[in-house]
């Protein structure tokens, strides 16, 4: 099994490193238009697996798409990331002549690939990248749901002084700032959320999620990656081992949620073949009201770059 991430930048690097100590797949390409970048990172990179145990090849590539021939997996987290004071959404114009072009070589090379894209601002990204790639919208997926999420159990875990491991929780819409709640489908071990904490004091939490990714872009000077990285990791690995997790995942919605011709954050079952099955819910009005909000926020941007 072969899969490539494009950037080696923090998402990146981060990304690699932590799919190959799993010892889950034979080859992993990391790629950068940075000279001998890439190259120095798998090689730090691949020091380290005798210690982990794990035999997964490590392979800095620079800016040579032949070399990911055939790759099952294709994450794109090249791109320009935030700085203090910027939001996701600036980074748009930019972001979005790179992902076409990485697509456009990936896609060229593995025709079959599945793609995570990454870059920010995530949803308008999967969207671009589902455009230039030209291939079933089953095969080109948005990481975000998973990063706010674990966002949120580690917050709420603090506030109940709890295992983050047992909070189960289901966050849709936009990325960040514009995600959508779902106070009703949390629980703790199997037990509703209502009975730890009342949905004003989640309230409290869920801001302090929205705002997670920016209080590291203000304490590192640039945004987080590895809460990121392993997020992705979360899904080749559910893509690979063809495991049917149940995920928030930015897809690609034909009518779904009454949305149509746009990425976002919904439930979806991840296999084999990518997205097997999107998850529709039977949202009440606030619920539908704010995934509304979320997807004319990302619609607008769509526009801005079409
Ligand atoms: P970084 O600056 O550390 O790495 C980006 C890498 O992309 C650099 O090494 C750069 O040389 C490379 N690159 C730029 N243009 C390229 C091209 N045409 N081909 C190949 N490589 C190219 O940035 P970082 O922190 O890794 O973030 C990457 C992206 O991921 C940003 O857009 C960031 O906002 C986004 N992000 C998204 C998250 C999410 O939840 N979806 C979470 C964290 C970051
Ligand atoms: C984050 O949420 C910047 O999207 C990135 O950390």
């Amino acid at each position: 099994m072969k899969v490539t991430i494009i950037g080696a930048g923090n998402v990146g690097s981060s990304c690699a490193s932590l799919l190959a100590q799993k010892d889950i797949v034979r080859k992993i390409i990391l790629l950068d238009v940075r000279e001998k970048f890439s190259e120095g990172k798998s090689l730090d990179i691949s020091q380290m697996l005798p210690l982990v145990r794990s035999n997964t090849q490590v392979i800095g590539i620079t800016n040579d798409y032949s070399k990911s021939k055939n790759s099952e997996i294709v994450v794109i987290t090249c791109g320009i990331p935030r700085k203090p004071g910027m939001s996701r959404d600036d980074l748009v114009q930019i972001n979005a002549e790179i992902i076409r072009s990485v697509t456009k070589e990936s896609i060229f090379f593995s025709p079959k690939a599945k793609f995570i894209i990454v870059s920010n601002p995530l949803d308008v990204m999967a969207y671009v990248s589902y455009i230039t790639a030209k291939v079933d919208s089953t095969r080109v997926i948005g990481m975000a749901g998973i990063l706010d999420s674990t966002r949120y159990r580690y917050f709420l875990s603090k506030k109940l002084k709890l295992s983050p491991y047992d909070i189960q929780s289901l966050l849709l819409g936009g990325h960040g700032d514009t995600m959508v709640p779902l106070y009703r489908y949390t629980s703790i071990s199997g037990i509703p959320i209502q009975e730890f904490i009342s949905e004003e004091e989640n309230n409290v939490i869920i801001e302090k999620t929205k705002k997670g990714g920016e209080e590291v872009v203000n304490l590192l000077g640039t945004s987080a990656w590895m809460a990121p990285g392993a997020s992705v990791v979360q899904m080749v690995e559910a893509i690979l081992k063809d495991s049917k997790r149940i995920f928030s995942c930015s897809s690609f919605l034909k009518g779904e949620y009454d949305l149509r011709n746009i990425y976002l954050g919904v439930p979806v079952i991840l296999g084999k073949s990518g997205i097997e099955k999107i998850i529709e819910l039977q949202l009440n009005e606030k619920e539908k009201y704010l995934l509304t909000q979320s997807a004319n926020h990302i619609k607008r941007m769509i526009d801005k770059i079409n």
